[in-house]
């Protein structure tokens, strides 16, 4: 049986466009509401420490105003803790975060910074927020994932996308073996970052792999054709794909939402 793919949307790049001229348009919490007409099974937000895109106001009202669960992206400080617990999103990915970069550039280390993390992992969990951490295949952050305690990880697909030719081909076969052992240590796999109806299929055949998020280019995408055209277009290509494999061994926490 096949598992089916679960598609975040991130709706971060909606609001970095409103923050150009500091009013409310375009509002991120409709584009929200438009990607779950559009087929999307949840919607992810990096509320950033800068705030240099999602603000404290978009996560009050994506809890309030929108049916889709909520995957916080946050770092692993004191307030962004105190903040998802007093929102409660349904998940919450932890992701490294340097104020100087332009997106998130690497996964976390989880393995040199375990005793920093696994509070924080521990914490959410307690709340009932299904925590995942943010990391490249390496076996090294897979197995430190394992002994702090989180149940999910989302595997970092940037040096994938960048990468062209054979070295695309090596990045895709280090995220097939990270994505194998995470199911093998009872992981749930998800997958993210850069990717665009070119690079998804190999992603989505992945199947251990059993959720995307995807922002960037979708949000790219919709100045041309619209956020609705480009969100079912996204999950089309993520279907095909997904059809073509049989998905058996992934390991599914939650199951999507209707
Ligand atoms: N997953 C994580 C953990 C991320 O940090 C990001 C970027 O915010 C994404 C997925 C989405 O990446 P992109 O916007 O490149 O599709």
């Amino acid at each position: 049986m096949t598992t089916r793919l679960r598609l975040g949307v991130n709706i971060d790049h909606v609001a970095t466009i409103r923050n150009a001229r500091g009013g409310p348009h375009p509002d991120p919490v409709r584009a929200a509401r438009l990607a779950a007409e559009a087929g999307a099974d949840g919607i992810t937000a990096h509320l950033r420490e800068d705030r240099r895109h999602i603000s404290d106001g978009d996560i009050e009202r994506l809890g309030q105003e929108t049916v889709l669960p909520l995957n916080l992206e946050m770092a692993a400080t004191a307030e962004m803790l105190e903040i998802a617990l007093r929102h409660r999103p349904h998940a919450a990915c932890l992701v490294p975060e340097r104020r100087e970069e332009r997106t998130t550039e690497g996964g976390l280390e989880v393995h040199r910074a375990q005793n920093v993390l696994r509070p924080f992992v521990s914490r959410l969990n307690d709340a009932g927020i299904r925590v995942s951490l943010f990391v490249a295949p390496d076996p090294h952050q897979l197995e430190a994932a394992v002994r702090i305690g989180a149940p999910v990880v989302e595997l970092h697909t940037g040096a994938y996308c960048h990468a062209e030719g054979a070295a695309r081909d090596e990045e895709l076969a280090r995220l097939v073996k990270g994505a194998a052992l995470a199911a093998e240590f009872g992981l749930e796999c998800h997958a993210g970052h850069g990717l665009s109806y070119d690079t998804v299929p190999p992603i989505a055949q992945i199947p251990n792999v059993v959720e995307l998020n995807i922002g960037h280019f979708l949000i790219g995408e919709a100045i041309f054709g619209g956020l609705d055209s480009a969100i079912k277009r996204m999950r089309a290509i993520m279907d095909q794909a997904r059809a073509a494999t049989d998905g058996g061994t992934a390991r599914v926490m939650d199951q999507p939402a209707s």
